[in-house]
């Protein structure tokens, strides 16, 4: 089946693209010959945005969200890859339960990988499913503080994690806040309340967390991946192990980059979230980063609670909140107020993560490469309104925040999907 999209506004100027079956057969001028053509009418075409770090829960948890919630959240937020994480129930450190969540992933459109969780005994598990080269694992997650249900690990088990990555050339990803950091704030601050999760779950604490991965990963020399950076200091950090370790990557979530620290008098515990959000200071320094190249990729830690959990009081709710279906337009918004261009979008959500991640053939609209296309209204205006949203937790810190900047359409592996909001 030959699809052309005609009309297609690229990073190359305004081009018309020949997809042959699940791949890009052609991009260029030429009116290739075709079976079927759909006129783009000039809106934007970017590559399938691929998020690095989405919880997508079901098995055990599936009343915060399924796989097929989730899939529809992501194909409607422009997402044609998403890489689960580990911290389900049951988790993923086994073939067992690696397979349980293959099954339940099941034949939902969206490309998917998933990360192996590492805890302070499974290792040689870890090893095992690395060594039969399975294509659908992203990489090994490592938290070092806990969630609802994650091990924190040890230092000398962080390192044998190292090496194993290493040896299997894959990414560890890490989540840097630390425990010991974390339960000493705890302890010293009396006043537990969403104003003051940015001082609870202080800064030093992923600061600290940050600085002992990168000592690390310097020392043995694996792919290290921080997640959600949130602070002005670990940017510093990491600018600085860049420069001798070309093996650092990072990531940046919407919230950390565009919601500071005041919006929890507003939205209270819809807005906690691991790390907190942080302060102005930060935003900024985290806007510069992804300027200067020392961010490398967006990821939105979509992490879905119910509703129910969310309403409980500060000490009792869950941290997390969905981002799948507002992390485009809120790229494009900034687009449109000229605080980032559409090449830097392309490369954070799409052709870094493909990069660092290794998957053949994504990130790029290129011949040869899979049909995985997000097509965008740059002009669009519209208002988000979490209670439309496809994610089953429908609630957002950017509830009601007028954008500029739509996803229309969507290609997944040449699959043709209509982005619409839900009513
Ligand atoms: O806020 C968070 N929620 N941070 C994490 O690290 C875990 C996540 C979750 O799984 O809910
Ligand atoms: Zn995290
Ligand atoms: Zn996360």
């Amino acid at each position: 089946m030959k699809t052309l999209l005609k009309n297609c506004q690229t990073l190359n100027g305004l081009k018309n693209i020949l997809i042959i079956d699940d791949k890009i057969g052609y991009i260029g001028n030429e009116l290739a010959s075709y079976d079927k053509i759909i006129d783009i009418g000039g809106l934007w075409v970017i590559p399938g945005i691929i998020d690095p770090h989405v919880h997508v829960r079901d098995l055990q948890q599936s009343e915060k969200e399924d796989w097929n919630s989730c899939s529809n959240a992501a194909i409607n937020g422009g997402i044609s890859t998403i890489f689960d994480m580990p911290n389900t129930i049951p988790a993923t450190t086994n073939l067992a339960n690696l397979n349980l969540k293959r099954k339940v992933a099941g034949k939902t459109l969206i490309n998917k990988l998933f990360y192996l969780g590492a805890t302070n005994q499974n290792a040689n598990e870890i090893e095992e499913m690395l060594s039969e080269n399975p294509h659908d694992i992203a990489g090994i997650k490592i938290f070092l503080a806990g969630t609802s249900s994650n091990d924190v690990l040890e230092k000398n088990k962080i390192e044998e994690i190292f090496e194993i990555a290493k040896k299997y050339d894959k990414v560890v990803a890490v989540h840097t806040e630390l425990q010991s950091c974390l339960d000493k704030w705890r302890d010293k601050i009396s006043e537990k309340t969403i104003q003051n999760h940015n001082i609870l779950r202080n800064r030093e604490c992923a600061i600290n967390g940050t600085k002992l991965v990168l000592d690390m990963a310097q020392e043995i020399g694996n792919k290290l991946y921080i997640c959600h950076v949130s602070t002005l200091e670990e940017i510093e950090l990491i600018a600085d192990a860049k420069t001798k370790n070309t093996n650092i990557f990072c990531e940046v979530t919407p919230h950390h980059l565009f919601l500071d620290e005041t919006i929890l008098a507003k939205c209270g515990n819809f807005g906690k979230i691991n790390p907190p959000l942080r302060t102005r200071a930060d935003n900024i320094a985290l806007m510069k980063a992804i300027e200067n190249g020392t961010i490398d990729t967006i990821g939105t830690d979509h992490a879905p609670h119910t509703l129910a959990e969310k309403k409980q009081i500060y000490a009792k709710a869950p941290s997390g909140f969905p981002g799948l279906e507002t992390v485009l337009p809120l790229l494009l918004n900034a687009v449109n107020n000229g605080k980032i261009s559409i090449e830097k979008i392309v490369e954070l959500t799409s052709f870094n993560v493909a990069k660092i991640f290794n998957l053949p053939n994504r990130g790029k609209i290129e011949a040869g490469y899979f049909a995985d296309l997000t097509i965008i209204d740059i002009a669009e205006k519209w208002e988000i309104d979490s209670l439309k949203f496809h994610s089953k937790a429908k609630y957002s810190p950017f509830d009601g925040m007028d954008v500029c900047g739509k996803v229309k359409l969507i290609f997944v592996n040449g699959k043709k999907i209509y982005c619409r909001e839900r009513r």
